[in-house]
Parts: C-alpha cells; structure tokens; sequence
C-alpha cells in the first residue's frame, strides 16, 4: 500500500466493476483528449468543503448530500436542474433551522453518471446484452449497439458535467439561494400538500426573522451570507480512467487532486483493500467518501481508514452507512466503537436508500418510505447511545414529482409506482418525500442539540 502513488498505479491493481472497451484505440483517444481539457472544480474548493466537513467531523455541522441515483443524457432539462436545487435547498433551511447548525450542502450531480451492477450482463427472454452502467459508459435500451461501452460517452459526460456546474453555481452565488426567496423554493405540486403547509409555517418564521433584522441594519443586501450559499458536488468515482484524466496537480499546493467534482466516494462493491479503487482514491486529496454494507468488519474499516486517511485529518473521510432498516443495530455500533476505540476522525453519514431495495406487488423495483425513515431512526439512535455525532445523510432524490418510493405523506402505493417512475436506475425521493425527511432528521438534530446543551449546563 504505501508503493509510489501516480494518478495511474491504480492500473497494476485489481479491478471490479468497469466496462470492457472493444476499441482501445477510441479509449485513448477519449482519455487523452479529457486529460487536456480544463478542470472542472478547483482545488481551493475542495479544501473549503473538506474544511467544512472538518467542522461535521469534530460534532459542528450536518452533511446533506444528495440527488438523482444516475444522471442521464436524455434528462438535461435546465428545469431538472433547477427543481433539484429547490428541494435541496428546502431540505437545507429546514435542516439548518431545527439544528440551529450550519449545513455542508453536496449534490450528487455534475458528474453522477457511471453506476456498478450487480450482474455483468442482463437477459430478457433469449437474448443477453452487457448490463447498462450508466450514461457515462453505454446506453440503457436493450439493443446490442446500445449496450456496447462507448469511450467517447466519457467526453459527453464531461460536457454535460460543465453545463450543470455552471448552472449550479449561478443558483449558489447569483441570487437564487437568497433567504430571501425562501418561500419561492417551494414547488407548486408541495404546495397543496402536508409537507408545503408545514414548510410554509418554518418559511414565515424565516422571513419574520430576516425583517427583524433587516429593521436591525443586517439584511442579504449588505450581508452575502443571507443571499448565497456554498454549493458542492459529488459523485461515485467508478470509471477510474476518466478519473484519472481529470487529476491534476493543484499549482498552489502541489499535491493532486480529482477535478471531476468536489467530493469523490467509494461504493460498497470497489472499496477492497488492494484493489484499484482504493488505489486510487489514496493518493487524491478531495474529501472523500466511502459507503459501509453489511459486509464490512470493524477490523477492515479501520484498514481501510489507515489507507485512506492515513494522517487521521478531519474532513478527509465521510463514512456513508447503508445497511437496511432492520441491520443497521447489527452492523453500526461495532463500525463506531471501532472508529471511537483507534481515535480515528471521521464523519457518519446515513445512507437510508440503497439497503432498501424492494419489489414491490406490482414488479417495480421501489423503497419503502417507511423504511428509509426507519433506517435514519436508527441511525440516531445508535450515534445517541455511543455518544457519537450522526453527521450527515446521502440521499437519491429528485425535484420531480415522481412515483419511485411508496409511502410518505401522500401514501404512494404499490399501484401508483406505475403513474409517473422515471428513473434511470433506484427509485428516489420525491420533492415531499425528501421535505418529509428533512423534517424527521431536523427533530433528531434538535434534541441532539438539547442533549448536549444540557450536559454543558
Ligand atoms: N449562507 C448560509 C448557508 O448556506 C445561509 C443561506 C443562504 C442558506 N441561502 C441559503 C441556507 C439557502 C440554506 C439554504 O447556510
Ligand atoms: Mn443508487
């Protein structure tokens, strides 16, 4: 492990979960031209986030982290983007408000395009086609030509990566994001709805507060921090060779760093000790993320921890737990004494998604509301009874009003997954299932709040 580190060395390691290209010529070809155009997120960046994530890590701070499972080519509607943003940010004033803390606010977008299986190959009938990997690597009809990986998708992806980027940032820093527009984040199928009535009561105490204020001489005019915020991105680095051409050498300090987005993590199928993924993820100096299954043991992760942050600095490392709602009391606790017992830093992150994966009666693949609130329960509840700071959440959500997860406060049923499912690949949060959400986790974090308050009374 403690071998020379290049952008690279991951290439001499084993691999899992990456496409096979028939035209090595074309790949070359794509991965050269990648490694000539500009970054796209800069250094400085990175560190401000991973400062931030500094702050979670030593228990001042709530990690949001979130977006669509996969994005995709077909899907790069300026609306999409902007309706994300609206939800994301809701989720973000709600969180802040009940924490009375601020909020690390990560999109998985910009760059969340390249996805692992379960299966290399996927049949229906007779026929058996190389499975789809995501936007970045083949196409998800189910045609031969389609499901060929094609290098030159990686410069599509970088393309469409920009194009978000850009937007994204004139959302953070242009105006959008002013607290003073809280009430208009709200999207009009929310309105009508729970979720929009209970938003709308949080949004008028915003507003009130922001006038008082404004009669006090502070308003978003003269203070920046009311009118925009920091935004970042994030993605699952699967396809190591685009990956690699976006790493560059940072001229102010030296070192290297993954340009392809802010936050970079690891997913629960790669991160094998002497694997490439690890590899390469070990050199880099982004925050960083890796996702814990049920299969990683206490003694692994704290390997996993010396390879991956090997100067125990805070913000480094985001751990994203994602275990399933009935395992996580069989899985978390013995993860976090093991990280509590070394010393090591480190953020928690729930992942309440990807461990429930169901059928539901009527085929589609769907999550349970219900259980995804369940896991996040657990989740407090395990970091309350270690003493630990629940740090952050990792969500797959959308500001469409989609029908992917059944439950919430508008009761989607297994008949209504039908209606309107539209995802490329895990059923997300819709906009009033992830307000829902936030305001579940904001109650968590108020009496975790009120605990720690009252020891230091
Ligand atoms: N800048 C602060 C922050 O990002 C306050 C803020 C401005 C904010 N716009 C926001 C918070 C939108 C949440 C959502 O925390
Ligand atoms: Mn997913």
């Amino acid at each position: 492990m403690s071998s020379k580190w290049t952008p690279d060395s991951w290439r001499a390691k084993p691999i899992v979960q990456v496409p096979e290209y028939s035209d090595q010529d074309a790949l070359k070809d794509a991965e050269g031209r990648l490694a000539s155009y500009p970054p796209l997120v800069f250094a400085g960046e990175a560190r401000k986030l991973k400062k931030q994530l500094a702050d979670v890590a030593e228990g001042r701070g709530f990690l949001l982290q979130g977006g669509d499972c996969a994005e995709s080519f077909a899907e790069h509607h300026p609306d999409h983007i902007r309706d994300f943003f609206r939800v994301f940010l809701q989720m973000a004033v709600v969180l802040t408000y009940g924490a009375k803390q601020p909020v690390v606010k990560v999109g998985r977008i910009a760059g969340q395009f390249a996805k692992p299986r379960s299966a290399p190959t996927e049949k229906q009938g007779d026929v058996e086609l190389p499975s789809y990997r995501g936007d970045i690597i083949n196409e998800i009809d189910f045609e031969a030509v389609a499901r060929e990986p094609d290098p030159r998708r990686m410069l599509m992806a970088y393309r469409q990566s920009a194009a978000t980027l850009n937007l994204l940032r004139a959302f953070a820093s242009g105006g959008f994001a002013n607290l003073d527009h809280v009430h208009q984040w709200t999207l009009g199928f929310v309105n009508d709805g729970a979720m929009g009535a209970r938003y709308k009561d949080l949004a008028d105490r915003i507003s009130e507060s922001l006038d008082f204020m404004r009669a006090c001489g502070v308003d978003p005019e003269s203070a920046p921090q009311l009118r925009s915020t920091d935004f970042f991105t994030s993605h699952e680095a699967l396809l190591l060779g685009y990956e690699e051409a976006l790493t560059r050498v940072d001229s102010t300090s030296g070192e290297w760093y993954a340009t392809s987005g802010h936050m970079i993590w690891i997913g629960d199928r790669t991160r094998q000790l002497d694997h490439a993924h690890v590899e390469f993820f070990r050199g880099i100096k982004n925050p960083i993320g890796m996702k814990c299954g049920p299969s990683l043991e206490p003694d692994d992760l704290i390997r996993l921890i010396d390879a991956l942050n090997p100067e125990n600095e805070a913000g480094r490392l985001t751990l994203i737990a994602r275990f399933g709602a009935d395992k996580v009391f069989d899985h978390l606790p013995a993860l976090v004494r093991a990280v509590e017992r070394e010393g090591r830093k480190v953020v928690w992150s729930c992942d309440p998604m990807h461990g429930n994966v169901i059928k539901a009666s009527t085929g589609f693949k769907t999550r349970p509301f219900d259980r995804i609130l369940k896991e996040v329960e657990a989740f407090f509840a395990v970091h309350r009874a270690e003493g630990t700071h629940a740090g952050g959440i990792h969500v797959e959500m959308t500001g469409k009003n989609v029908t992917e997860c059944t439950g919430g406060a508008k009761a989607i049923t297994d008949e209504d997954l039908s209606d309107r499912y539209h995802t490329h690949c895990d059923p997300r949060l819709n906009a009033d299932q992830a307000l829902e959400l936030a305001f579940l986790i904001s109650e968590n974090l108020k009496s975790e709040r009120d605990t720690r308050l009252a020891i230091n009374a």
